[in-house]
């Protein structure tokens, strides 16, 4: 398929339409043109800006105690009315609702499930930042209610995220490769314009909230300090560290140009695995990623193959290119085998005297 020349349906009636095998997944392509005609709504909402005059607080927080801004939930309900009425979906999660949202009974129930972060990064939105939305589609396997979705994220069947930038993109997998395509906004259409992205298996940028070090793990502060000491330490080369808060926009830079994501286990708050949310974060993320030949892991263990138990779960993430998040995930191992001299000191532990007292 040529760049620049396919668009999102085509895309998918080739790939998925046309193809008879496991690949063939009835109705799917349909559901995706749905969320991407969320996607469209919300970027043209995005676009209006503070004139639309929907920014700033809703005065609510969310399952997970977070401040909802009104913009979480317009966003919310514009996924819930372009997907709900399909007949293809047997229930939607959201970072936004507490529960299982049911199909209403006017609407046939389908074969799916979607999970969905309707705008990831919001916290941006105050300041005409990146933000995005993150969605991953599960096939339904006769379990329902919460059970249907909690299962590891190997079993998607498709995941991707859309990034509003100064161009709107959708990033998606359905498990033959990661693509991107561009919103040609006069038009309306998505357009592909990345086809097959590949992740650079080694890189010299990483990307952390930097202001939770004293949290870490002795593995993490030992990777970052060694990015840290750049040419003179044993790394041999200079590193740059990027930040965003906007967890849409670092996977798109690794995807576009590689790097490490990290959102490590830490003991800020000890009662949390992590900061980012299994289902409708980690999930799909992880899916794209490795589909585009990079690697996504907690730590100790690859995200695609924990099984979460609560639907707003969170777990850590370290995800993108090949090589350095596969020594991230050595030094881990080293550190949990005792083998890392240096960095098993008390001081660096969980009980060390940089955290605060246990919650
Ligand atoms: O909820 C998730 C999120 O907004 C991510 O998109 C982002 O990576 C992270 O939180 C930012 O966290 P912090 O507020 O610690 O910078």
């Amino acid at each position: 398929m040529q760049d620049g020349r396919t668009t999102l349906s085509k895309f998918l009636i080739d790939t998925l339409d046309r193809k008879p095998g496991p690949q063939s997944q009835i109705g799917l392509s349909a559901l995706l043109i749905d969320v991407a005609a969320s996607i469209k709504t919300i970027s043209a909402a995005l676009t209006k800006g503070a004139l639309a005059g929907n920014y700033g607080s809703a005065q609510s927080v969310n399952a997970h105690g977070d401040e909802q801004k009104k913009l979480d939930l317009a966003t919310n309900d514009i996924f819930l009315q372009h997907c709900e009425w399909d007949g293809l979906l047997a229930g939607m999660v959201s970072e936004e609702m507490e529960g299982v949202y049911e199909i209403p009974e006017a609407y046939p129930r389908g074969e799916y499930l979607l999970a969905f972060d309707p705008l990831d990064g919001s916290s941006n939105i105050d300041i005409n930042g990146v933000v995005g939305s993150i969605f991953s589609v599960l096939r339904v396997n006769g379990e329902s209610g919460e059970a249907g979705f909690l299962r590891p994220g190997r079993e998607q069947v498709a995941a991707g995220y859309a990034i509003y930038g100064p161009s709107t993109m959708l990033v998606l997998s359905v498990g033959n490769g990661t693509h991107g395509f561009t919103l040609e906004r006069d038009v309306g259409n998505f357009v592909l314009t990345h086809s097959d992205i590949r992740i650079p298996e080694d890189s010299c940028e990483f990307a952390i909230n930097a202001s939770n070090e004293r949290f870490w793990e002795p593995p993490v502060r030992r990777y970052v300090q060694e990015c840290k000491d750049g040419r003179s330490g044993c790394r041999e080369r200079d590193f740059n560290m990027r930040w965003i808060a906007s967890m849409v926009a670092e996977v798109h830079r690794i995807l576009m140009r590689g790097g490490v994501f990290m959102y490590p286990r830490d003991f800020k708050t000890p009662a949390m695995q992590g900061r980012l949310r299994m289902l409708y974060e980690a999930s799909p993320m992880s899916f794209l990623v490795e589909q585009a030949g990079g690697m996504s892991i907690t730590g100790r263990e690859r995200i695609l193959d924990v099984k979460p138990r609560a639907l707003h779960e969170r777990v850590p993430v370290i995800l993108g290119s090949k090589n350095e998040v596969a020594r991230i995930g050595r030094y881990h191992g080293e550190y949990d085998r005792g083998e890392d001299k240096p960095y098993t000191s008390p001081l660096f532990n969980e009980r060390s005297l940089f955290l605060p007292d246990p919650v």
